[in-house]
């Protein structure tokens, strides 16, 4: 386990060029999908959605609001996270407060 994680780390890169020709199969995409679904959150409240993008109309309007790179157009699938910052604020702060009853223990924000 020790030796794969650190082979993982060890070849873990960001990768920059994409060949155009080829396209991320469904299977893989699923897999890589429910890696992020799986990923812990805050109070286990996941306020996020995936948005996958394969239209290469909506990919090239939204590369400018990437600073324009490249990867943006040039990726099978452009896997856009959003992330419901704001609303997940109350339930937040109402679990928190939940807990801090339950535990006894005085709110310091
Ligand atoms: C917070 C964060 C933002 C990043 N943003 C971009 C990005 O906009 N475009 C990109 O091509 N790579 C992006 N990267 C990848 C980094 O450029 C890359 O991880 C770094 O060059 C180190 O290279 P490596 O991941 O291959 O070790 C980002 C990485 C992090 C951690």
């Amino acid at each position: 386990m020790e030796k794969t994680f650190s082979e993982a780390m060890d070849f873990r890169h960001a990768c920059k060029i994409f060949d155009e020709t080829k396209k991320i199969n469904e299977q893989d995409l699923n897999f890589i999908l429910e890696a992020g679904r799986k990923s812990p959150s805050s109070f286990g409240m996941e306020p996020w959605k995936f948005l996958v993008i394969t239209n290469e109309e909506l990919k090239a309007k939204i590369r400018p609001f990437c600073w324009d790179q490249i990867q943006i157009t040039s990726c099978s699938h452009l896997i856009i996270i959003l992330a419901a910052i704001e609303d997940v604020k109350p339930q937040i702060r109402r679990a928190y407060e939940k807990i801090c009853k339950k535990r006894n223990a005085s709110r310091k924000t």
